[in-house]
């Protein structure tokens, strides 16, 4: 049997996906039309023999309770949010609910970041795992030298795939292949985790009774139960025959600003084609809007057939759409409304704003996306074009639209 668990951290993580979090937790920002923690769920539910999904984070538990009843319901695959009382690290975390893990006696636990996008390569990577009959197996994936260093990179044997060297966020480059936050452990990893745990309660009361330096560099120190995955475990255990990778060739992401929200979301709409086109809208332009590439409305969304929407378009619940409005490359939040012949692109237009007829709402692709939160666009007195804008002007916008 196999245990998911899916870590979803908490309020003090995510910082950088601020302001789309301050009115729900990261993980459950909407990406194609489903919660962002929806898409790992789904891709679990491909893993055979699978007994249940956890997703351990420090949220309060109401947020996630309504979501996690609903999701367990709709694949039968019982869902379960553990809270911590305090964060404990990647590892950490992990190891407070072994008993609950355990339960199931897994040979197998497969473990993801909730933060990342990808197609989830999960019965492949099992298989690939068991081959190689180590402890654990990472998925990894090749980004640009440039880009490497916001990432865990390492070293594989190119024939056998196991892990040589791992450094995480490295300052000088090591290598272009990177941890993408995917993972599947044998139960060993508990017995891993415990051994670091006991290395840094032995070094915290070594620090105890030594001098004042020693003191301070104490009080610097994490908290003696607070394990992180990848420096704590990944770095010493690689080149020991523990741990192997396998190199995803599908499309994989990292999720921490919005400007990535709004390209992993076009990216699951795009999978949604493949795997589930049924939640795609297909429009005739005649009783229903004109769409253009992969778009998702949801069903209680109003959309006027005279509007034209797509591609990379997300629209959520009770959202108007108006007679000939224009909507590229965004994100609707819930109870926002479009007015007639208005234009947004390249944008996240959020909860309950409203934009006025002919407005224009447009960020620069490459630079940064619009965020516009509670924010009222008057009738075409209000056109607006975030083209030239400097990062300033930007958050001025961004802090004017959440008043
Ligand atoms: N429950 C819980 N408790 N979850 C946590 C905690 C914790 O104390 N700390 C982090 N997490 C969750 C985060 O929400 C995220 O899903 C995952 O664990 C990893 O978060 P971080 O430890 O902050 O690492 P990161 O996201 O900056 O980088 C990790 O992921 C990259 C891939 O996206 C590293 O593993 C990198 O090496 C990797 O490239």
């Amino acid at each position: 049997r196999v245990v998911a668990v899916i870590m979803v951290g908490g309020p003090t993580k995510g910082t950088r996906f601020r302001p789309l979090s301050l009115n729900v937790p990261k993980p459950l920002f909407p990406l194609a039309g489903q919660p962002m923690v929806h898409h790992p769920i789904s891709a679990c539910r491909r893993i055979p023999n699978l007994a249940q999904i956890y997703l351990i984070g420090f949220h309060e538990e109401r947020e996630f309770k309504l979501y996690v009843s609903s999701i367990s319901n709709e694949l039968r695959i019982p869902v379960r949010y553990l809270r911590e009382d305090k964060p404990h690290g990647s590892a950490g975390g992990l190891y407070s609910f072994r008993d609950y893990i355990m339960e199931d006696s897994p040979s197998h636990i497969v473990l993801l970041n909730c933060d990342v996008c990808s197609s989830f390569p999960l019965p492949d990577m099992l298989e690939a795992h068991k081959k190689y009959g180590g402890m654990g197996t990472l998925l990894v994936n090749k980004v640009s030298a440039e880009s490497a260093n916001q990432f865990g990179e390492l070293v594989a044997d190119p024939e056998t795939n196991e892990l040589l060297h791992y450094t995480e966020k490295p300052e000088t480059f090591v290598s272009d292949l990177i941890n993408c936050g995917v993972y599947i452990f044998t139960p060993n990893i508990f017995s891993a985790i415990e051994d670091v745990l006991k290395q840094k309660k032995d070094r915290a009361n070594l620090r105890r009774v030594s001098s004042f330096e020693a003191l301070q560099s104490a009080t610097k120190a994490l908290p003696a139960d607070f394990v992180r995955l990848d420096q704590d475990i990944l770095s010493p255990l690689a080149g020991k025959k523990e741990l192997y990778t396998y190199q995803t060739l599908d499309f994989w992401e990292q999720i921490k600003t919005p400007g990535m929200s709004l390209r992993c979301s076009g990216l699951y709409l795009s999978q949604f084609r493949r795997t589930s086109p049924h939640l795609l809208a297909s429009g005739d332009g005649i009783r229903t809007a004109t769409i253009v590439g992969d778009v998702y409305i949801h069903p209680s969304a109003k959309v006027h057939p005279t509007s034209k929407i797509g591609p990379n378009v997300s629209i959520s619940a009770n959202a108007r759409v108006g007679a000939g409005a224009r909507l590229i490359n965004c994100i609707i939040l819930d109870d926002v409304e479009i007015m007639e012949n208005a234009v947004v692109i390249h944008s996240i237009v959020g909860w309950k704003s409203s934009i006025g007829k002919w407005s224009r709402v447009q960020a620069s692709f490459s630079l940064y996306h619009s965020f516009l939160s509670s924010f009222k666009f008057n009738e075409s007195s209000f056109s607006i074009n975030l083209n030239n804008f400097t990062l300033e002007q930007f958050v001025k916008i961004t802090s004017v639209g959440l008043m």
